[in-house]
Order: C-alpha cells, then structure tokens, then sequence
C-alpha cells in the first residue's frame, strides 16, 4: 500500500491537486493508495513531545505509515520550509517513517524557494534513514487554474515520481 499526504489545511489547496494527480496516477499504474489529506481528517494535536503521542489518529496515522510501502508528501511552501502541519506530522508520527521511500510534491509562491524542502528531506535522511526521491515536483501558481492543474511539465513530473516510488518501493521492500 502507497500513501499520499496532502498536509496543506487551506480549503483551496494547491498542494492537494498535486496529491490528488499523484494518486490517480497510482491508480492507473494498478497500485493500492490512500489519499490522507490533513483538511478532511480530526485536526492533529501539535506536537508537545509529551502527551500527543497519545491521540487516537496519530496511532492510526504512524500504523499505516509503518506498513507503507511507499509515501508521498503533498506540502505547501511557507517561509521558506515545508508547512507547520506537515513537519507537525512528521513531528508526531516520528519513528513510523523508518526506512520508508518518500517522495515530495510542493507548492510555492515562488521559483526563489526551490530549496525549501531541503531540511524535511535531511530530517528524514538523518532521524529515519528514508530513502528520499530527488527529482521532488515543485509548481508555482501559474501552474494552476480554476482549481486544476493546468502545466504540462509539472503532469509529466508527477507521472515520473510515482512511478519513481512504485519502482524503488517495490526493491526497497523486498530487500
Ligand atoms: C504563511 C505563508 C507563507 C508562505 N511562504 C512562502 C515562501 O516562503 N515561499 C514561497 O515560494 N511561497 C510561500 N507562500 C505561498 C504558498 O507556498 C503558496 O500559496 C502555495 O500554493 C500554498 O500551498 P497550498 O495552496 O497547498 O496551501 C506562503 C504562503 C503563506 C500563506
């Protein structure tokens, strides 16, 4: 089983569209995938270090992200790093993502934070020893319209990572 985060909390996400691709894309490569979208869930606990890990959905949420196979990571870009809610959850579910192979779909304002994801990606190469996927799509708003992803490139990308995820998923767990 694959996984996809949309971790964005804005109704009108941008984030969402690429994970919501990312995992048509999964469908039509045949590939058992849930979607798990942060706005549609209970709201997480933030992170206290202490007694979040006690919450109902963080157990659920870390048990399906220890048995995946692989994950996707939907994220806006905010002040030059990954969401809060995404590092939230990463923050909460900590140890599940051992080993897992992770790719990453951003959303961004601007091309100048491209390296944005740069300390999501170290965290989870230092703390879990994930095996991170370096081609990450990352699309501006003007890839966008009425709600839609409308960039050709940006399809192509997506198209590329999941089979990229399945691919590597697929050797990672066998091995
Ligand atoms: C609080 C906040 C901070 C942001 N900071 C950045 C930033 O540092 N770099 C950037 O390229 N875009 C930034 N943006 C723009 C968002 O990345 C962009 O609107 C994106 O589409 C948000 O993702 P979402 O539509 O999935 O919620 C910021 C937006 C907000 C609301």
């Amino acid at each position: 089983m694959y996984l996809v985060f949309s971790t964005s909390l804005h109704p009108n996400s941008r984030s969402r569209v690429l994970a919501n691709a990312a995992v048509q894309q999964m469908q039509e490569l045949g590939q058992a995938c849930e979607l798990l979208d942060l706005a549609a869930l209970d709201p997480l606990p933030p992170c206290n270090g202490h007694d979040c890990y006690g919450d109902p959905l963080v157990g659920q949420l870390s048990g399906k992200i220890a048995a995946a196979s692989g994950i996707l990571i939907a994220t806006p870009v905010y002040n030059y790093d990954v969401a809060g809610s995404c590092k939230n959850l990463i923050e909460l579910t900590g140890s599940a993502w051992n080993d897992k192979v992770i790719g990453l779909l951003c959303a961004a304002g601007g091309q100048g934070s491209y390296m944005a994801p740069m300390s999501l990606f170290n965290s989870l190469m230092l703390d879990f020893r994930c095996l991170i996927l370096p081609k990450f799509v990352f699309a501006l708003e003007g890839c966008f319209k009425d709600g839609q992803l409308k960039d050709e490139n940006i399809s192509g990308r997506i198209d590329e990572l999941v089979k990229q995820l399945v691919r590597l998923g697929e050797f990672w767990k066998a091995d």
